[in-house]
Order: C-alpha cells, then structure tokens, then sequence
C-alpha cells in the first residue's frame, strides 16, 4: 500500500510520522505532499510533491496522480482547509477529520457548545460572546474575578489565546482584546481560568473506537524554569507506563470516557465519523479532570513521545483507522520512557536566527526530527535554519532518567546558534510538577 503524507515540512512532526509509516513492518511506499522540503521527508518519501497545503486542487491532483490507499494529515490548518475532503473526492480516505469536523480544534465555541450540550464532562465555566452580545462581557468578567482567560474563536497558531496574570493585567484590557478579536473573528470564548498540571493524551480513532497512546507533556515556555515568552513547544517527555507521576488511573480514565463521549457527540452532530487524531489538551485540577481544547493532529512535539516507540504496524493502524474498522489493528506502544528537546534558533520565538547555519552530527546516541530546517549540500550534516523550531531531539530508554540524558546529549552535539531547555524531564523539573499537583490538592503543608 501507498500512504500519502499530508505536512507543512517545516516541522519535526512531519518527519516524525513518515519515519513511523516507512518503518512500518508492512512496508508502505511513502509520498508527500509538503509545503517546504523537510530533509527528513524528502529521505523517507518515494515521491514528493511541493505545493501549498491548502492548495486542495493540487492535493487532490496529486492523489489522483499517485493513487495512495490512504493519507496521514499533519499539520492543523491542513485539516482544517478540509483535506481530507478533498481526498475522498479523488477516492481516498485519511488519517484526518473532514472539515465538518475539524471544527473540534479550528472553534473554540464549536467544542465547549459540544461538550454542554451532550452533558459530557470536563468544561470549565464559559460563555461564547459575537459582536451582538459583546455589550455583555464586563458583565461575565465581573462574576469571573481574577482568573479568566480570552479564546478567538479560529485557529490561531497557538497565539490567541491570553490568560490573565499572565498576558491580560485587568478587566478593561480584556474587554479591549475581546473587542479586538471580534473585529476580524466570529466570535470570542471567555472561561474561567483553571489551576493544575497540564498533559497532553493523544487519542487515535475512527469514530467508533478512540485507542490511547502515552500521555506526555509539553513545555511552551521558551526558557528553563517555565520563563520567557510562550513558543510552539520546547519539548515533552512520557514515562514507561504510558502516565505521568501527577496523575492516577482515575484521571487517565476520565480523560479517555471525555474523548469517547465527545467522539460520539461529533457523529450525532454531523453525521459523520471522526477519523483521525484527538489530541485532548487537559488540566488535572483540584476539581478533577478539565478539558482545556482538542487538537484534530498529533501533537509537536508530543508525536515524539508516540510513534517512536510504537510496537505494531503504524501504517496498518492508519489504513484501519481511514477505512473505519480500527478495533482490528488498535495500535501497541513500548513500555520506554521519550524526552524531546528542540534545538531552536538562538532568538527564538521573538528573533530568531534564521538563515544561521547548523551542523546536526550522525553519531549522536538519540534521533534527531528535522524540522525548520533546509539541507545544504549532499553529506546531511548541514542545515539552514528557518524562523521555527529547528531540530527536535529525542532520547528513548528503560527509564526516564536514562532517556532524558540521551536527550540532553543528543541536542548539545548540534552546533551552531541555537538554545534548548536544559530542564525538561530532569528530576528536579520532573519533581516541581508533582509538587505542584499536591499543593493543588491541598495535600502539602
Ligand atoms: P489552547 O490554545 O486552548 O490550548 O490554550 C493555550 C494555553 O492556554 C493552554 O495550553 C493553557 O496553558 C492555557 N489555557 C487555555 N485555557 C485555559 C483555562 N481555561 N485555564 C487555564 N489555562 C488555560
Ligand atoms: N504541543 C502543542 C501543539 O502541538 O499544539
């Protein structure tokens, strides 16, 4: 079988997933479709297409042209230009929701409505406000307090949302960036701020059976000791049992039973079946287990800490998924511990170096996913950096200590003007989160 590979190129993730479909025991053939050449891809895949993803008239050109059996949708905006309708126009079906149902991560209001109206568990108190009831926000603000946070009701490249204390100082600047976005957005979602720990558990499904893959979770902070601005994700790191050492069965359950009731919201709701990725981000708080958003992709870096360490066949899971009977090739997971770390361009988010040279060794003890990156020259060791997240780098091992050595390692080899954080998944940051969790709690003194 073919699988066509659906990306944007300039991130890990892209290569991430193509390594995981051309590694796979049943040995597909790889094609991508891609926006940028990422030297990962353009290694793995038999064909390459370049074009826009949202470009769906040369997508679906290209499928025709190519006849996968099936496609995997990277990056969010391609699922939300509805890709994956346009690729069951030419005949074939993907990993990746139609566009009807990407509304889960492109609307804000879209998932907290669903979530309400089919008395699922999970969101914290909201209201959606249009420019007709905007007159009404000081209001809801007033009973919110202290803690509420500001959503635009659209992608936004994880850029719009603002939380107060952290990026809105009082009611009157979130009323103005309330009034901000509904100039060029629908609508605006306020919510009551949470308190927790955040991970991230990403979900395969095709609308009837929603199969778990290892919890991780992601570090925005661009700095060590969760400082400086937010970023894409600096990094992520699982654990062997596939949980965190702050959360228990309990929350895990609660997560998957939220992910069950909402697949099964979006069938009654649409119509049709969910196939694809849903990457629930969730808060455990003191009030239990909060939805935070659904992502209709893998997650960058999370994916790092999924297909890695895949243990059955990736491309006879996708091929169920997009065919509807994925209870017959649920995926199975090692039981190893992932850290990633991304080298970033020195300056990155805010002023990256791109354009700066790096040298990514061949000898280092973790792998390494390209991402922002060009390749220069025909040796693969030397790369000119984007504006993006450059080179994820990920260690895998028994134990988490071991894999986040490798990690550490494996990154410090690049060479070259880019930083990383030091202290993701290290004991002391590691402890930190679960300190955390018990003063939540109210557990510690
Ligand atoms: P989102 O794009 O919805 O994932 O939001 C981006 C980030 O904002 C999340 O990863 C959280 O850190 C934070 N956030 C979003 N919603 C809330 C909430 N209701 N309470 C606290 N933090 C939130
Ligand atoms: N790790 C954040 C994201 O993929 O959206």
């Amino acid at each position: 079988m073919k699988i066509l590979l659906v990306a944007l190129g300039t991130t890990a993730r892209a290569h991430c997933i193509a390594e995981a479909i051309a590694s796979s025991p049943s040995e597909p053939g790889l094609v991508a479709f891609m926006q940028a050449k990422n030297p990962g891809v353009m290694k793995l895949a038999k064909a390459v297409k370049i074009g826009k993803v949202t470009d769906l008239e040369a997508l679906k050109k290209f499928a025709e042209e190519q006849s996968p059996g099936i496609a995997v949708i990277s990056p969010d905006d391609a699922v939300a230009a509805g890709c994956a309708d346009a690729l069951l126009e030419a005949g074939v079906p993907s990993v990746g929701p139609l566009k009807t149902l990407a509304r889960l991560e492109s609307s804000k209001a879209f998932t907290r409505e669903l979530v309400s109206k089919y008395g699922i568990p999970g969101n914290p108190e909201y209201l959606v406000f249009t420019r007709s009831n905007a007159t009404e926000i000081p209001a809801y603000l007033r009973e919110l307090g202290d803690g509420y946070v500001v959503k635009p009701d659209s992608l936004t490249g994880g850029k719009g949302v603002k939380v107060s204390a952290e990026h809105l100082e009082s009611h009157e600047e979130a009323i103005a960036y309330c009034h901000e976005v509904l100039k060029t957005h629908p609508s605006v979602v306020i919510e009551e701020k949470l308190a927790g720990e955040e991970f991230s558990y990403q979900f395969l499904t095709d609308g009837k059976t929603v199969c778990p893959t290892p919890i991780a979770q992601d570090h925005k902070r661009a700095f060590d000791g969760d400082q400086g601005p937010n970023t894409g994700g600096m990094g992520s790191y699982s654990y062997p049992d596939h949980s965190l050492p702050f959360l228990e069965k309990a929350d895990l359950e609660k997560a998957m039973e939220i992910t069950e009731k909402v697949a099964a919201a979006l069938k009654k709701e649409t119509g049709f079946d969910y196939k694809g990725v849903m990457y629930g981000g969730f808060m455990k708080t003191r009030e239990g287990v909060k939805l935070i958003e659904y992502n209709a992709r893998f997650g960058d870096p999370e994916v790092m800490n999924v297909l890695p360490i895949i243990d059955s066949d990736f491309a006879e899971t996708c091929a169920a998924l997009a065919n509807g009977r994925l209870s017959s090739a649920k995926p199975r997971f090692k039981q190893l511990a992932t850290v990633c770390k991304y080298a970033v361009p020195e300056g990155y988010p805010t002023n990256p170096a791109a354009g700066r040279q790096i040298e990514v060794p061949k000898n280092a003890p973790g792998r390494y996913y390209f991402g922002s990156v060009e390749a220069l020259g025909e040796g693969n060791t030397v790369f000119r950096m984007g504006k993006s997240r450059a080179v994820a780098c990920v260690g895998i091992a028994p134990t988490i200590g071991e894999a986040e050595k490798i990690a550490e390692k494996t990154v410090s080899m690049i060479k070259g003007p880019v930083f990383h954080r030091k202290d993701i998944a290290t004991p002391a940051l590691l402890q930190k989160r679960v300190d955390h969790m018990a003063r939540i709690l109210g557990r510690s003194k």
